[in-house]
């Protein structure tokens, strides 16, 4: 169903594929349509393709092509960084604690719980402030000799905060330890540059940056010990089997393309919208607070609390009066609990349940904005009405 009539305010959850990715993407589904591991010419034709792609996703991150892994979705790249990582470290040196923070989408957080439950490994949570982010001191006291993994969110998908990736990174390599983040939001909007980072594994989906649903990275930086957990064929230096998803894998090299040579363009122009979001509603609703870091935060980004709300309520009432937005993130709607985020920050439940995302992305206008920002305090007015506290 597409509704022109209903202004999508949540581009952390999703974005529309760029016009122009879709167009480089065509030709590789019934002309170019060749396996890249075949020998013949429509193999060749595809080979060049993906190398091509992998080029430029790895130039762009400062990365060696034969660093770039292809994966099915920001899902399978963080399954792959903490499994592939923690299997190794456990056969090679007998290295089986994963230290996670507590604010990380459940592709790594369920993957280290899994890990714990069904495998044996430990996993050991790292604090974070009032604003979910990690002190890299808190990393350093933590690590120990049996350490297989460190994974810490770069830009957490349901508060914004932006965890200093760079300073835990470098504490990680002194102590010889691997270290992961989930960029899936961060790539978008941020820069990546794995040196500067300081990682050995990063995470990335393309449906984040305009690009299709269904396809991902995982940067591996060369040395690292790791498993693949796909078996099968060879692909992708062997970390990865499957028939290459050539038209997928051109739309994310393209769409991260357009991402990274326009954003930094586009960050003033969501900040303002950002902040006027956050300063009105602070302003004009009564017990809400924002959540996350008021500055340290992607640019596009603005979450709530609001007390005494049903959050779920509000979504519905929001799309009712025309606004597409989240409580939390999108694998939460429906959920009654309080995130395992929130929680981790401490907000009660009568706060935690009221949670709202509003994320901006290319299409947003500065009028779509204004009239949120006026439907918005009165929804909230009539869902306290409607229940009593
Ligand atoms: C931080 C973060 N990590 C991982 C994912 C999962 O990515 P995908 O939907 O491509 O599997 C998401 C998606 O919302 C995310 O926001």
């Amino acid at each position: 169903m597409h509704n022109n009539s209903i202004i999508f305010l949540d581009f952390a959850s999703t974005t529309p594929v760029d016009p122009r990715v879709v167009e480089a993407m065509m030709p590789f589904f019934d002309q170019m349509y060749g396996n890249s591991s075949s020998t013949h010419q429509f193999g060749q034709l595809a080979e060049h393709a993906l190398e091509e792609s992998r080029r430029i996703v790895a130039d762009y991150i400062a990365a060696k092509s034969s660093e770039i892994v292809f994966t099915s979705c920001g899902s399978e790249s963080d399954n792959l960084a903490l499994r592939g990582v923690a299997f190794a470290e456990r056969d090679l040196r007998g290295a089986s604690h994963i230290l996670i923070s507590p604010v990380e989408h459940h592709a790594v957080s369920n993957t280290a719980i899994q890990l714990q439950e069904l495998h044996g490994f430990e996993v050991e949570f790292l604090a974070v402030d009032q604003y979910g982010i990690v002190d890299p001191d808190d990393v350093d006291r933590r690590l120990r000799p049996d350490t297989a993994i460190v994974s810490v969110i770069h830009a957490n998908n349901e508060i914004g905060s932006i965890n200093p990736i760079g300073e835990i990174g470098k504490i990680c390599r002194s102590r010889g330890v691997c270290f992961h983040t989930d960029s899936v939001q961060g790539a978008a909007h941020l820069p990546v540059n794995v040196d500067e980072l300081n990682v050995d594994l990063i995470s990335i989906g393309a449906h984040k940056f305009y690009g299709p649903k269904g396809v991902g990275v995982l940067y591996v930086r060369e040395g690292t010990p790791i498993y693949p957990i796909l078996t099968g064929g060879g692909q992708e230096q062997n970390l990865r089997a499957g028939t290459h998803n050539i038209p997928y894998i051109v739309g994310l090299a393209k769409a991260f393309e357009l991402a990274r040579s326009g954003y930094k363009a586009r960050h003033n122009n969501y900040i303002q919208m950002r902040d006027q979001v956050v300063n009105e509603v602070l302003e004009t609703i009564q017990d809400s607070k924002l959540t996350g870091h008021p500055t340290q935060r992607l640019p596009n980004h603005a979450s709530f609390i609001f007390k005494n709300v049903d959050g779920n309520t509000l979504l519905m009432m929001l799309d009712a009066a025309g606004y597409a937005c989240s409580s939390g993130s999108a694998c939460k709607t429906g959920d009654p609990e309080p995130s395992d985020v929130l929680t981790a920050l401490g907000y009660p439940r009568e706060w935690a349940l009221g949670s709202l995302r509003v994320t901006l992305g290319q299409p947003t206008k500065p009028e779509e904005i204004d009239g949120f920002l006026t439907a918005l305090p009165d929804l909230i007015t009539q869902i306290r009405e409607l229940v009593p506290h």
